[in-house]
């Protein structure tokens, strides 16, 4: 098991992208920190994963990220009950649409608060309790991005600026945290099949073909909680170049899916363009092609 033994906390798990990690991490040994505001999802997701006999501890916390008080009762409860957290999963997020000169302003500010200080608030109620001792097992803050970051869509002014800041938090505290061992890394997805982007109709089988599934993300998550992200630090994983990758990945000849080393020329062959976005994290994509044996 890739995380057995491991304490993990997730922000966001009573649905959509945060739960599927969560279930991810416990499908792979780790004990699980849950949080978001509403129990009755919160609960929901730790009965799945009570359900799925893995044995792991499953802990589940309500809390509000933008006031600091609660995440901070949160994550001392996650320390009482699972020890020193190997990683924390800063996912939860929020957004609504208008035209900037149009956005209510207490909805711009919910927006800022939820997906920056909730951010730092996790970072900062998180950081007594993380195992900070071992350079070879390095402790994990993984931020939810979004491609909302560089692309900028119309109309989610505040959300766009939320996860532009989101990047420039992540770079300062990978500077000032190297000593510490502690890696701070960044998933950054394109639509995925969540409330946040479908509203309640989330989940109902009629996605857009192009719109992921939350648990196609799983996978970028479970890497950066490993051993082979140990050394990876202050990285933006955008899952649209990986996303075309893993489809050259399925089309390639049984030979030129092996592994990195013989799948990195294939790559660079066929769509040059895909191989300059990857490159620099073949350790990646060899996670997945492992995985998919
Ligand atoms: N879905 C997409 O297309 C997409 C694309 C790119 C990035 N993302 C990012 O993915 C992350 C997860 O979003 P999702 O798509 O999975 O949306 P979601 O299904 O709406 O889930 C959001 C989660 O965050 C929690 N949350 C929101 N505000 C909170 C607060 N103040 N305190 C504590 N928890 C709070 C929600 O629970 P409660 O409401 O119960 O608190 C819920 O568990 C976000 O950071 C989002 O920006 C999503």
């Amino acid at each position: 098991m890739l995380l057995k033994g491991k304490n993990i906390v997730i922000t966001g798990s009573g649905r959509g992208i945060g739960k599927a990690i969560a279930i991810a991490c416990a499908k792979e040994g780790a004990n699980i920190g849950l949080i978001s505001r509403t129990l009755e999802e919160l609960n929901i997701t730790k009965k799945e994963i009570e359900d799925l006999g893995v044995g792991v501890k499953v802990i589940a916390k309500p809390a509000d990220i933008t006031k600091f008080e609660e995440v901070e009762v949160a994550f001392q409860a996650f320390h009482n009950k699972l020890g020193l957290l190997n990683g924390i999963v800063a996912n939860a997020g929020y957004s609504r649409m208008w035209s900037t000169h149009e956005f209510i302003n207490e909805k711009f500010s919910e927006i800022l608060n939820v997906n920056i200080l909730g951010v730092f608030y996790t970072f900062k109620a998180a950081y007594p309790y993380m195992k900070k001792d071992d350079k070879k097992d390095k402790a994990r803050f993984i931020i939810t991005g979004s491609e909302a970051y560089p692309i900028a869509p119309i109309k989610l002014a505040a959300y766009v600026a939320s996860k532009y800041a989101v990047v420039g938090l992540q770079k300062s505290m990978s500077m000032e945290y190297k000593r510490e061992n502690i890696n701070f890394n960044m998933v950054l997805p394109t639509q995925v099949d969540t409330r946040l982007l479908r509203g309640k109709n989330a989940g109902d089988g009629n996605k857009p073909a192009h719109v992921l599934n939350p648990w196609d993300l799983n996978e970028y998550y479970l890497f950066l909680l490993s051993d082979d992200a140990n050394k990876l630090d202050n990285a933006l994983i955008f899952v649209y170049d990986f996303n075309e990758a893993k489809k050259l990945l399925d089309g390639a000849p049984s030979g030129k899916k092996e592994n990195w080393e013989v799948f990195k020329d294939y790559l660079e062959e066929k769509a040059p363009k895909d191989y300059e976005n990857v490159k620099s994290l073949g350790k990646l994509v060899d996670f997945i092609i492992t995985r998919s044996k």
